[in-house]
C-alpha cells in the first residue's frame, strides 16, 4: 500500500494470470464422471486395504455420490482458484461430509490419478467413436447393395480409367471403417493398464492392491512402472494418430461427395438435410458439411500434433507441459464425433444418379482395356502389341465422336485383321464390370459377396 499508483496492481495482476495459465479446470472438467469413478475405486481399495477406516470409508464414498449428483444437476463451476477438477471435487467432498474428505487423496497423487482418469475418458472415447464406426459402416453397407451393379467410372488420376460399381466403390469406405475399427481397438487394448498407485512417481509405503482397483476400473491390470504410470501419454497420442487416420478416410469420401455433387460430375445429391443454399443465389445447393469433413480432417491431424510438440521432450516423470494433452483429444473427439455422423447422415439419405454416372463411363473409353484383354485372350496378341492396337481405336472413335462399341467392325478390322464381331461382347460397361471376377473385384456377384462377409465381421 505505499504505491498507491501501482502496488495492488502488481502484487494481484501477476497472481491472476498466474492462475489463469496454470488452471485447467475449464477443460478437465469434462473428466468429472472418471475422476468419481476413480476415487470410488480408490477409497474402496483404501477400506479394503484397512489403510482408511471403514466409517471414513463409507462417508468418502457417500459423499462422492452426492458430489456426482451435485455436478450432474448444476454442472461444474470453472472456479479457477480450485484450479483442476480433482482439487474441485476434493473441495465440493469436504463441503459434502466435511474433514474426512481429506483422507480420500491418502497414497494418491494428482498424478496418477490425472493418468487414470484421462485413461478411462479416451478409453469412453474410444468406445464411443467404434459405435460410431460401425453406424457407418451399417449406412454403407445398405447403400452398396442398394448398387452393388450400378455402373459409374472408375478413376485413376481423376481421368476415366474402367468402369466399376457404385457398390464396389463404397464398400472400399467399408474396408477403411474395418481397419479404422481395428486401430482403435488395439490402442484400447495396449492402453488398458492402470496408472492408480503410481502415486506421485514413485510409488507409495502404504500397502495398496492396485490389481484390486484396476479390476474395479476395468484394466486388465496395473502399469508395471510408476514413473511411467504418470508420465505415459503414449494412450492418448495413439488415440490421436487412430483418429486422425480414420479422419482422412471420411475426409477422401468427402471430399468424392464434394465432386460427385458438383455440376460437372452431377453424381450425387445431397439431400435437403445435408446442404445449404446460399444467401446471393438462388439455384445453390452447397455440400458444406462434406466441406467440413474435409476441413475437421485437417484440425484433428492438428491435435495429433499438437500433443506430440507437448510430449517431445519432457524429461520423466511429470511436468505441468502434460496438462496440455487433454483440449487436443477433447477436441479431437467432437471434431470426429461430428465427421462420423455427417458422414454416415450424407451417406444414408444421398439420391446417386445413376443414369448420368453409367453415361459418364459410357462416354471415356473406359473399356479399352477389356478390348485390349479380348485380343490377348482370343487372338493370341502379346498385352504390350494389343494395347497398341486399342489405343489406335480409341484415337478413331474419339476422332469420329463414337463410342467404342459404336464403332462400325469394318473400321475394327481395318485396324487390325484379327479383330472380329464377337469383340463387341466385352465393349460394354456392364460386360466390364460382369467379368472381374478375380477376388477383390467389381463383378456385382463379388460385390454382394463382399456386403455378406462385411456384415457378418460387424456382427
Ligand atoms: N491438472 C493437472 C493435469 O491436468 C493435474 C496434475 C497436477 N499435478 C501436479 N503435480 N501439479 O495435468
Amino acid at each position: 500500500d505505499s504505491n498507491q499508483m501501482w502496488g495492488g496492481r502488481f502484487a494481484e495482476g501477476p497472481a491472476a494470470v498466474m492462475r489463469e495459465i496454470n488452471a485447467s479446470i475449464p477443460f478437465d472438467k469434462r473428466m468429472w464422471r472418471q475422476d468419481l469413478r476413480g476415487s470410488q475405486a480408490h477409497i474402496a481399495m483404501l477400506a479394503q486395504q484397512g489403510i482408511v477406516d471403514a466409517g471414513d470409508a463409507a462417508s468418502i464414498a457417500h459423499g462422492l455420490e452426492q458430489v456426482a449428483a451435485y455436478y450432474e444437476a448444476n454442472g461444474v463451476a470453472e472456479d479457477l482458484t480450485l484450479e483442476d477438477i480433482h482439487m474441485q471435487t476434493e473441495a465440493r467432498l469436504a463441503d459434502a461430509i466435511g474433514p474426512a474428505a481429506g483422507r480420500l487423496h491418502t497414497a494418491r497423487s494428482r498424478n496418477d490419478q490425472v493418468a487414470t482418469d484421462f485413461k478411462l475418458w479416451v478409453r469412453d472415447a474410444i468406445d464411443q467413436t467404434l459405435a460410431a464406426l460401425t453406424a457407418f459402416q451399417h449406412a454403407l453397407l445398405n447403400r452398396a447393395e442398394e448398387h452393388a451393379a450400378s455402373v459409374m467410372p472408375g478413376f485413376t488420376h481423376l481421368q476415366s480409367a474402367q468402369p466399376v460399381t457404385l457398390g464396389h466403390h463404397l464398400m472400399a469406405y467399408v474396408e477403411m471403417a474395418r481397419r479404422d475399427v481395428s486401430r482403435f481397438a488395439d490402442a484400447r487394448a495396449r492402453m488398458n493398464l492402470s496408472p492408480l498407485g503410481s502415486a506421485a512417481l514413485a510409488g507409495t509405503g502404504f500397502p495398496l492392491d492396485r490389481q484390486a482397483t484396476a479390476a474395479a476400473l476395468g484394466f486388465d491390470g496395473p502399469t508395471r512402472n510408476s514413473l511411467d504410470g504418470v508420465s505415459d501419454r503414449d494412450f492418448a497420442i495413439e488415440y490421436l494418430t487412430c483418429a486422425a487416420q480414420c479422419a482422412l478416410h471420411l475426409s477422401r469420401l468427402a471430399e468424392e461427395f464434394v465432386l460427385w455433387a458438383s455440376q460437372p460430375f452431377g453424381f450425387v445429391s445431397l439431400s435437403d438435410q445435408w446442404s445449404t443454399g446460399s444467401s446471393i443465389m438462388p439455384q445453390k445447393r452447397n455440400p458444406d458439411a462434406a466441406e467440413l469433413v474435409r476441413g475437421h480432417a485437417g484440425r484433428i491431424a492438428g491435435c495429433l500434433v499438437s500433443l506430440m510438440m507437448t510430449m517431445k521432450g519432457l524429461p520423466l516423470a511429470y511436468s505441468k507441459d502434460m496438462q496440455d494433452d487433454k483440449p487436443p483429444v477433447f477436441e479431437c473427439h467432437d471434431l470426429l464425433g461430428l465427421c462420423l455422423a455427417a458422414m454416415t447422415g450424407m451417406v444414408e439419405s444421398a439420391t446417386f444418379r445413376t443414369e448420368r454416372m453409367r453415361a459418364v463411363a459410357e462416354s471415356g473409353f473406359a473399356t479399352a482395356t477389356d478390348l485390349a484383354d479380348w485380343l490377348v485372350r482370343e487372338a493370341g496378341v502379346p498385352f504390350r502389341e494389343a494395347h497398341h492396337i486399342t489405343g489406335r481405336v480409341v484415337a478413331r472413335a474419339e476422332a469420329q465422336g463414337l463410342r467404342l462399341d459404336e464403332l462400325p467392325v469394318e473400321d475394327l478390322i481395318a485396324i487390325d485383321s484379327r479383330i472380329d464381331a464377337r469383340v463387341f461382347d466385352v465393349l460394354s460397361v456392364d460386360a466390364s464390370v460382369a467379368s472381374r471376377t478375380s477376388f477383390g473385384g467389381t463383378a456385382p456377384d463379388n460385390v454382394r459377396a463382399a456386403i455378406r462377409e462385411a456384415r457378418e465381421a460387424l456382427s
